[in-house]
């Protein structure tokens, strides 16, 4: 059968590898994909968001099945539309996406379902929420925008007038736009932070292996948060225990409520969970794999993800065999434009891909990057996820940075230190 996969970064790269793997899949589409999905598949020219022209693209190639890596076309209702139609889609409809669309929403569900979370207010716009950041005592808190702001609506304070400052970009500055209608005020709570993953049908759920990711640009978590640096897979972090727990008491009840709500949730529920030291708290949830928690997750799976997938679309989780999973951990690395996160140019061409591909173990997926006149060019800001498995997350770790090293543009930087969280552990 005919596949379609959307978007255009590290984890839809992954997915198009791993999908094109099955023995059941024919030809594997992108839209639009990067220069390392034309390798394992076919690109398509069509954004993610142009729901009219991949819907006449599904049909007119007979596609059986699409998969939606990010969140932005899942909020804007790309399964309803392709349900609409007849049309067999991986993901949330717009309704169950809002669980990442909106976190009030995503707060409301979590009080219902009676999830630990950090306690939190909702306000309407500035005045609101300065008078209870006045009134309350002056402690860490953290300021989110409501809607989807790629990563960047949520200030994470230390006291009183950064969080004054935070609500004033959003609420009177309008930083987000409409994502700041609405502002979300939650404790802030220490800890390290996880990522448990789970694909539900609407009704059963299939716990992915726990991931860790880096958000911060620096080394040892420091600077500017970013999309992700870096992440590995399993996290010792997270025991069997405690995923059990993290199963039982959040990712199980959150599908439930969420079908009790008329809004059953179908595809990945990625909670976002900090690891306290009074238990495990959802911190939010996604509606899509986590990048790159994908990638190196993926390298993990020894099962067909089509099949998973399918199983999830068509609600039959339950019947679903085992998923097997690699005891050998994975490591992502990823490598990212000089400037990222802030402006970086495009357009440099990459070398020793071929080089850095012969590494034992390793897979190089591709995020911002592009072809001009044969030559794969750099087109993001993170750029590469060098991804590798080994026995263990050192063995891991090594291979990643033996195939970086191979690797070489101008401007070309990564973080050194990906997965030695796991080895503190
Ligand atoms: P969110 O998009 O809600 O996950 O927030 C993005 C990042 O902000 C998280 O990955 C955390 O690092 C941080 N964060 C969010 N909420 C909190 C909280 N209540 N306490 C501490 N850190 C938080
Ligand atoms: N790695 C974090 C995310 O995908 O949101």
């Amino acid at each position: 059968m005919k596949v379609l996969i959307i978007g255009s970064g590290g984890r839809e790269h992954a997915l198009a590898w791993k999908i094109a793997q099955s023995p059941r899949v024919d030809r594997v589409f992108v839209a639009p994909g990067n220069a390392g999905t034309a390798s394992e598949a076919e690109n398509v020219d069509i954004s993610p968001t142009d729901f009219a022209r991949l819907i006449k693209f599904v049909k007119q190639n007979d596609v059986r099945l699409t998969v939606v890596g990010p969140e932005q076309p899942l909020v804007a209702g790309i399964v309803d539309a392709f349900a609409a139609e007849k049309l067999r889609i991986f993901g949330p409809s717009k309704a169950a996406a809002e669980l990442e669309g909106s976190k009030s929403f995503c707060k409301n569900v979590l009080r219902q379902a009676d999830v630990p979370t950090a306690d939190y207010h909702v306000f309407r716009d500035h005045d609101s929420a300065a008078t209870y950041l006045a009134e309350r005592e002056d402690r860490p808190i953290v300021v989110k925008a409501d809607g989807l702001a790629a990563g960047k609506g949520v200030f994470v304070c230390q006291n009183r007038d950064d969080a004054l400052e935070a609500v004033r970009r959003i609420a009177r500055d309008k930083e987000f736009g409409a994502a700041g209608n609405h502002i979300v005020i939650e404790d802030r709570l220490d800890g390290e932070e996880a990522s448990v993953m789970a694909i539900t049908d609407g009704r059963t759920i299939v716990t992915l292996p726990p991931a860790q990711d880096h958000k911060r640009a620096g080394d040892g978590d420091t600077g500017p948060n970013t999309g992700g640096m870096g992440a590995y897979s399993p996290a010792p972090r997270v025991t069997p225990e405690l995923l059990a727990t993290i199963e039982e008491r959040m990712l199980v009840p959150t599908v439930h409520a969420m079908k009790r709500n008329r809004r059953p949730f179908r595809g990945v529920l990625y909670a976002g969970v900090m690891l306290t030291n009074q238990g495990p708290r959802v911190l939010e949830y996604n509606a899509r794999f986590g990048d790159p928690e994908c990638q190196a997750i993926l390298m993990r799976l020894k099962s067909d993800l089509v099949d998973l997938l399918e199983a999830a679309v068509d609600g039959q989780l339950d019947r679903l065999e085992r998923v097997e999973w690699s005891p050998d951990p994975a490591v992502c690395v990823v490598m990212a434009s000089r400037g990222y996160p802030g402006n970086y140019e495009r357009g440099l061409p990459i070398r020793g891909l071929e080089i850095a591909a012969s590494v034992p173990g390793v897979k190089v997926f591709h995020a911002g990057t592009t072809t001009r006149q044969g030559q794969v060019v750099t087109d993001g800001g993170r750029v590469l996820g060098v991804t590798a498995s080994g026995a263990s997350i050192s063995a891991a770790k090594l291979q990643a940075y033996t195939a970086v090293k191979a690797i070489r543009w101008d401007g070309a930087w990564c973080r050194k230190d990906i997965s030695d969280r796991a080895l503190e552990a």
